[in-house]
């Protein structure tokens, strides 16, 4: 018998992308009913479905180094107090299933007995005779041996070692593996989640449960009313799913409109070397402030030291699903009094940053068209924020990535690149180098024009003003419409002023 799984389930189930199984609804080669698909339909299009296909099952089973796999083992599944919980649901729920099917089971065959009985007080009656045959064929179909479905068996085991959670009213959904929250988990699927300190006292990440259970795992102090714990208000920066199912009524934000401007003193983690003249700042927030921002956007760096303040807008580098630490990609300029400092070594570990933002709006638009980036030299700090986005979004039917370097080491991250492009079928690069920024923007849009132009995409671009304006004059002449072209001018804009 079929069974019915969500898109999220059934792709995790498989370990394809969720994005592969929504193209395959989209162009017809699989159907969903009431946005359901069934197993039947998925094993007709994966005939090579296994247990060990499941990702999740995958990593768990397959790691023999006892110390490796005990570590992996705890990032990837819930506490044992989690995990006793969920199997404590699911018992109960197939206890329930049970007793129904028994009380099925005596239904019918009562049934039986009083259909032979009228049957040998009237021996004439054919349609009794016809009845009280298919209630003994029936009965014997529903005791026959079915091979099991191998799909509900993996769904099952899943339900216990990641749960998933759906968010009313938007419909988002997202699983919840290890020892993730709600809120590091929603994040982490790329969900633009409501919520301030991350640690319990603010109280900004209350979410009320319509269904399911939840589990503390976190300390919290936010005082929950006991009006709200009786409406099921709960805090998702302490609490993860005790059901292998959940659902949650929560606001999202719209986009950056929705972030509220922060500012935050951080401090530096590290200065590290990521080629010869381009560095990555990392920054650290307290425990208790971290900084809220949508992936792709900026902010304004302050430093203040005697005599001198500095102010500098960079675009963030890391996942907002990383709140804590925030990165920078600076390059060796002369020019900007902010890489001088870095290269200096100036600006050294432990050295106190401010950051004020979040500032811009070069955020994914919602749709699920293929997606496009284009950036040149370390305006690819904000794409690639773009691009593990759209990666823990999943949605975009395919990525690719055209990536300009102007100077001899403008390709900084070449190896996360080829990672990522290995990592997912659906991801492509094109690496390509001009000293001249509208020359090499001409370059990837011919590369782009041999490549893309059968297909309706979203373009992203990022550079200086030569680079982003070239390149989306090309793309407006050969017909993308301005809706479908995000651009971003990114030229270092450091001011400095005596204090
Ligand atoms: S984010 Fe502040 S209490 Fe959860």
């Amino acid at each position: 018998m079929s069974h019915w799984l969500t898109v999220w389930r059934a792709a995790q189930l498989l370990g394809v992308a969720r994005g592969a199984l929504q193209q395959q609804v989209r162009d017809g080669t699989l159907s969903l009913s009431d946005g359901l698909v069934s197993t039947d339909e998925l094993l007709r299009l994966y005939p090579a479905a296994r247990l060990e296909a499941s990702g999740l099952l995958d990593r768990v089973a397959l790691i023999k180094d006892e110390a490796f796999g005990r570590r992996v083992r705890e990032r990837l599944l819930p506490s044992q107090e989690v995990l006793a919980q969920r199997l404590f649901l699911q018992s109960q729920e197939l206890a329930d299933v049970r007793r129904h099917l028994q009380r099925y089971h005596a239904l019918v065959v009562e049934l039986q007995q009083c259909v032979r009985a009228l049957t040998a007080s009237r021996p004439m009656d054919a349609a009794l005779h016809d009845l009280e045959h298919a209630l003994t064929n029936g009965l014997a179909r529903a005791l026959a041996t079915e091979p099991v479905d191998l799909l509900d068996v993996m769904d099952d085991m899943l339900k216990v070692m990641s749960a998933q959670v759906t968010v009313r009213p938007s419909g988002h959904q997202f699983t919840v593996e290890g020892h993730d929250t709600l809120l590091q988990a929603g994040l982490r699927a790329g969900l633009k989640l409501n919520y301030g300190c991350g640690n319990g006292t603010c109280g900004m990440c209350k979410v009320r449960v319509i269904a399911g259970e939840v589990a503390q795992i976190q300390p919290f102090d936010y005082p929950l009313s006991q009006a709200e714990r009786q409406q099921g208000y709960t805090l998702a920066c302490a609490h993860t799913p005790a059901s292998s199912e959940l659902t949650l009524e929560l606001l999202e934000a719209r986009g950056p409109e929705d972030i509220p401007e922060q500012e935050i003193v951080t401090h530096v983690r590290a200065v590290t070397a990521l080629a010869p003249d381009t560095r990555l700042l990392h920054l650290q927030t307290p425990r208790s402030h971290r900084l809220r921002f949508l992936a792709g956007q900026s902010v304004v760096l302050g430093i203040a030291t005697p005599g001198n303040d500095l102010q500098s807008l960079r675009p963030v580098a890391s996942c907002p699903c990383d709140d804590r630490n925030l990165h920078f990609f600076i390059a060796r300029d002369a020019n900007d009094p902010l890489a001088q400092r870095v290269f200096d070594g100036r600006l050294a570990p432990g050295a106190a940053v401010t950051v004020r933002g979040p500032l811009g709006s070069f955020v994914l638009a919602n749709g699920s068209r293929p997606l496009v980036f284009a950036a040149c030299d370390t305006a690819f700090a904000p794409v690639k924020s773009l691009i593990e986005h759209a990666l823990a979004l999943d949605d975009a039917p395919s990525l690719s990535l055209f990536w300009l370097a102007t100077r001899s080491d403008g390709h900084f991250m070449a190896n996360q690149c080829r990672a990522w492009s290995e990592a997912f079928d659906r991801f492509e690069i094109a690496l390509s180098a001009n000293p001249n920024a509208a020359h090499g923007a001409e370059d990837i849009a011919r590369s782009m024009r041999a490549d893309l132009f059968e297909i309706e995409c979203d373009f992203y671009l990022a550079g200086p003003a030569a680079f982003v304006q070239t390149l989306r004059a090309e793309l407006r002449t050969a017909g993308v419409p301005a809706a479908q072209l995000f651009a971003q001018v990114i030229e270092p804009e450091t001011l400095e002023s005596a204090a």
